[in-house]
């Protein structure tokens, strides 16, 4: 099976031989693509939604892999037992609703070695709810995918510190290895807020905190843009 672009990005931050829990798997391919490419030799593939899973139950058995992935329907990490698997991806869904997963199945997340997450949006609350919770975040990746931007979050047990807040929106793995997208990913981000400023007559606080959002943005592009990389010092 061939996989690219989003998925294929999430599969390489799977090491290789890890038991992996793929949550609101929906059509199966991360598991599928998983263990034919022998990245892994077990994975429970899971989802919310019946129909949803029943498109992974399909293709693992036209593949005849129920051997190497188990299906289970149910809530988040609730269809997972203590120490079963080493790394838990959770992909396609917004922000709020991964750390709502991860928050309730706290007990299960703390035991694992690595979160592969893939927010949709509000990729800023995620990352604050991974600092505040115990967790390191140890790399990030970006994406583009027919003309969307993805953002990959790999976070670990650890302890780590904010040194200014923007680091929440773009993360700060992205700078520190000046990630080739980087640079239009913040200004396709300066553009959307800009078009939406646009439309606002008066003078309120809304506006002010997209002025201040978008100046913010500018600061860390503009650093981006120097030689020395001079925004990021540290
Ligand atoms: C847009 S799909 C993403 C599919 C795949 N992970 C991907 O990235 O392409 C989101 C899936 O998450 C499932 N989902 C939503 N909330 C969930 C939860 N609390 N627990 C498990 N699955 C959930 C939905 O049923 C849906 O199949």
């Amino acid at each position: 099976m061939k996989i690219k672009g989003r998925l294929k990005k999430i599969i390489e931050y799977i090491p290789v031989g890890s038991r992996v829990a793929d949550i609101g798997t929906d059509h199966g391919l991360i598991p599928v693509y998983l263990v034919e490419s022998g990245i892994a030799g077990f994975v429970i593939a899971s989802d919310l939604n019946k129909g949803s899973l029943e498109k992974a139950i399909k293709k693992v058995e036209k593949r005849n892999l129920q051997s190497h992935i188990e299906t289970r329907l149910g809530d988040g990490l609730k269809v997972l037992s203590l120490k079963e698997v080493d790394v838990i991806i959770i992909a396609g869904m917004g922000g709020i609703l991964i750390a709502k997963i991860l928050e309730e199945g706290k007990n299960i997340a703390k035991t694992v070695k690595r979160l592969v997450l893939q927010p949709m949006r509000d990729s800023d609350y995620l990352r604050k709810y991974l600092i505040e919770n115990g967790y390191k975040i140890c790399d990030e990746d970006l994406v583009k995918e027919n003309q969307k931007y993805y953002e990959i979050i790999i976070a670990e047990q650890g302890r780590q510190k904010v040194k200014k807040d923007i680091y929440y929106e773009i993360g700060e793995r992205l700078i520190e290895k000046n990630h080739p997208l980087l640079k239009e990913f913040l200004q396709h981000k300066i553009n959307k807020l800009t078009k939406i400023l646009n439309k606002l007559s008066e003078m309120n606080e809304k506006r002010k905190k997209l002025e201040k959002k978008i100046k913010e943005f500018e600061v860390l592009l503009n650093g981006l843009e120097m030689p020395s990389n001079s925004f990021y010092n540290g």
